[in-house]
C-alpha cells in the first residue's frame, strides 16, 4: 500500500518558511566571558575556501534566499572589524611584524567581531553567514610554523558553528578565476612572504598545496563539510541550501 503524502511537507517552488529550532551552542574552548550559550538562538553558517573558490558568490545567493524566506541575516568576514583592520592593512604592507604579532592582530580582529557582531546577532536569532572563520586564520599560521595547539587554545573563544562548508577548488582553477576577476594573484594568498618561489604563479601553487594540507589536518578536529566547488554556481548553491535547510530544523 502506498503511503499518503504528508500534506504538511513543503514542495519545491512553494517552500514554506522553515522556523529555525533553537540548538545548544558551544564554544570550542574557554569561550567568551559572560555569554549565556543557551540564549544563542540564531544559526552560524561558515563558508571556507581559498581565494577565488566562490565564497562571496555563494554567500550573496544564500543571503538572498534566506532573506527571501523570512530569515534576518548578518554577514561577517575576516579583517572587517573596525578595531584593527587599518593597522592590519599597514602591517601587511610593511611586512615587518613578527608572525606571532600578526597572528594576534588577526585574532583581535576576530574576537572583536565575535563579541560585537556574531554573538549579539546569534542572541537576537539571526542567521549569521561568515565568509571564513577561525580555520583560515589557523591554517595560515600553521603554514608559517605557529604551533597548532597554541592556535587551538587561542581560538577557544570561538563559538562552534552550526555548519561549516569548505569549497574545494583545484589551485589551477583558482588561478584562472582570480585572473579573470582581478588580472593578478594576491600577494598574501600566494604566500609570497614565505619565499617559496620568486614567481607569483609558482608560489601560489606551492602555497595552496601547503594550505590544503593543513586544512585536511584541521578537518580531523573540526569536521567541515567538503563541497565540490568545480561545479556551476547553481549546483553548488543547491547543495548548500539543502544542507542549511536541515540545519534550520535541527
Ligand atoms: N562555481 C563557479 N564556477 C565558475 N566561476 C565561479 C564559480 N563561483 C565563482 N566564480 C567566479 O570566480 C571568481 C571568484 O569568486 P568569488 O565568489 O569572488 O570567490 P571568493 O570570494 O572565494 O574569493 C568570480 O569572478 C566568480 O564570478
Ligand atoms: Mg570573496
Amino acid at each position: 500500500m502506498k503511503r499518503k503524502r504528508n500534506a504538511g511537507i513543503s514542495h519545491r517552488g512553494a517552500r514554506e518558511i522553515v522556523v529555525p529550532q533553537p540548538s545548544q551552542k558551544k564554544f570550542y574552548g574557554h569561550g567568551m566571558p559572560k555569554v549565556d550559550v543557551e540564549k544563542l538562538s540564531g544559526k552560524l553558517i561558515v563558508v571556507e575556501g581559498a581565494d577565488g573558490s566562490g565564497r562571496s558568490t555563494q554567500i550573496a545567493r544564500l543571503v538572498q534566499w534566506l532573506e527571501g524566506s523570512g530569515h534576518a541575516t548578518v554577514q561577517v568576514g575576516l579583517k572587517r572589524s573596525t578595531l584593527v583592520s587599518e593597522e592590519l592593512d599597514q602591517a601587511q604592507q610593511g611586512n615587518i611584524l613578527s608572525r606571532i604579532t600578526l597572528s594576534l592582530f588577526y585574532a583581535t580582529d576576530f574576537a572583536d567581531q565575535l563579541e560585537n557582531i556574531i554573538l549579539p546577532a546569534l542572541k537576537a536569532g539571526f542567521m549569521v553567514l561568515a565568509d571564513r572563520y577561525i580555520y583560515t586564520l589557523m591554517v595560515r599560521d600553521m603554514v608559517r610554523g605557529i604551533d597548532e595547539q597554541w592556535l587551538k587554545n587561542l581560538y577557544g573563544i570561538a563559538v562552534v558553528p552550526d555548519a561549516v562548508f569548505y569549497l574545494n577548488v583545484a589551485p589551477e582553477q583558482l588561478i584562472q578565476r582570480s585572473f579573470a576577476k582581478n588580472f593578478t594573484l594576491d600577494y598574501w594568498e600566494s604566500g609570497m612572504d614565505l619565499g617559496l618561489s620568486r614567481d607569483l604563479f609558482d608560489s601560489f601553487l606551492k602555497y595552496q598545496a601547503l594550505v590544503e594540507k593543513q586544512f585536511k589536518r584541521l578537518q580531523a578536529t573540526y569536521g567541515f563539510t567538503i563541497v565540490d566547488g568545480h561545479r556551476s554556481v547553481d549546483e553548488i548553491n543547491e547543495e548548500l541550501r539543502k544542507k542549511i535547510e536541515s540545519v534550520l530544523t535541527e
